[in-house]
């Protein structure tokens, strides 16, 4: 069977440095070796309100971001997942085969709502089925995600299986996450046992794609720390998530191991660390900014990049929903004369 990578980022404001050690990095990695789609996925991000021009200059940014970290948009397909209305037909369809009592253990879901669930879109419980939609309109085989994804692909192989199960086919492959490298999860830089995100309010709790080398450096230089040296093994990493955080970004971003990274800075203070990590950040993204800089300015490159992503990812995606439905039974009209 052909292997295909099949990823998504929400274009929901700005990139971040886990976005990019947990995700797309690994994306420019898996191109050598896969065909590959990378998707701006704005129907998730509408799970939750999103102000509409900002939408559309999300988008156009997640895709810009992309091409600035190295994707070759003439082997591989970005594109925006609206366009492509089968994610949308077969997220219904998948809706009719997941379990309500599968969504209600999601923890993201759980996370997002908060208490007041209630409160919460319907499409935001029903993310994952979309998630999974995405992956299986393309049969996708092998999802590189960062690690707070892992709970979903469980869920998309268990939508999978069922759905062949129930039909007795086997339509879809059962698609595998590639959780890959030293960062895949980057804590925020105010509090290591919280994921950096989007959405903390605090923008000192992350380091942004388009931030430039002052505003790095500043937000590492005011990274929590602990008040100990830097410990000599991993093991002394124990119940010290800032150190470990840090240690772990500057493993990903230098390129060498969790115990390298260790054994460099080991009995160090923290301020010799962040040092070196502000280097190396600024080292690692400055040129990606210069390039996504000049892709923002040139919205007609972006804009085409993602109109022909749209027409070969519907290309893609048209036989497999025909054969979804075929096999759920929805009867194909011949047109009438
Ligand atoms: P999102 O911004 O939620 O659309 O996430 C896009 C990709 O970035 C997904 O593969 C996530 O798993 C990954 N990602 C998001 N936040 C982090 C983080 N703090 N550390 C590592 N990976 C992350
Ligand atoms: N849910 C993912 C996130 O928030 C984004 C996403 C949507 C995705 N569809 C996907 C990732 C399909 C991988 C494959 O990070």
């Amino acid at each position: 069977m052909s292997e295909r990578v099949f990823s998504g980022v929400q274009p929901t404001g700005n990139l971040h440095l886990g976005n990019y050690l947990g995700a797309i990095r690994n994306w420019v990695t898996l191109q050598n070796t896969y065909e590959c789609l990378f998707c701006v996925v704005d129907l998730h991000a509408v799970t939750v309100w999103q102000d509409p021009a900002k939408l559309r200059s999300s988008t156009r940014e997640v895709a810009a971001a992309m091409l600035a970290a190295g994707i070759d948009s003439e082997k591989h397909i970005i594109f925006n997942q609206s366009q492509v209305s089968g994610h949308a037909e077969l997220a219904w369809l998948l809706n009719c085969v997941a379990r309500m009592g599968w969504l209600g253990r999601m923890t993201q879901f759980k996370e997002k709502a908060g208490k007041d669930r209630e409160a919460a879109s319907v499409g935001l419980f029903a993310y994952p089925n979309l998630m999974a939609a995405d992956i299986l309109l393309y049969k996708g085989t092998h999802v590189p995600v960062g690690e707070d994804q892992k709970q979903h692909l469980e869920l998309a192989r268990d939508i999978a299986a069922k759905f062949n199960n129930d039909f007795g086919t086997e339509t879809f492959p059962l698609p595998e996450p590639l959780i890959l490298g030293t960062a895949t999860r980057v804590m925020s830089l105010k509090d290591g046992t919280r994921k950096m995100s989007k959405s903390e309010p605090s923008d000192l709790s992350r380091i942004n794609m388009t931030d430039d080398a002052d505003t790095i450096a500043r937000k590492i230089k005011k990274a929590k720390t602990d008040p100990d040296f830097l410990p000599d093994s991993i093991k002394g990493l124990e119940s010290r998530p800032e150190a470990r955080n840090l240690l772990g970004i500057y493993a990903a971003l230098a390129d060498v191991s969790m115990e390298a990274a260790v054994a460099t800075f080991a009995g160090q203070q923290f301020s010799v660390l962040k040092d070196q990590l502000s280097d190396v950040a600024v080292a690692h993204l400055a040129p990606m900014q210069d390039e996504y800089r000049r892709l923002l300015a040139d919205k007609g490159h972006v804009d085409s990049v993602l109109s022909k992503g749209v027409e070969r990812a519907r290309t893609l995606a048209a036989p497999v929903l025909r054969e979804v439905q075929d096999v759920m039974g929805f009867l194909h009209a011949k047109p009438s004369r």
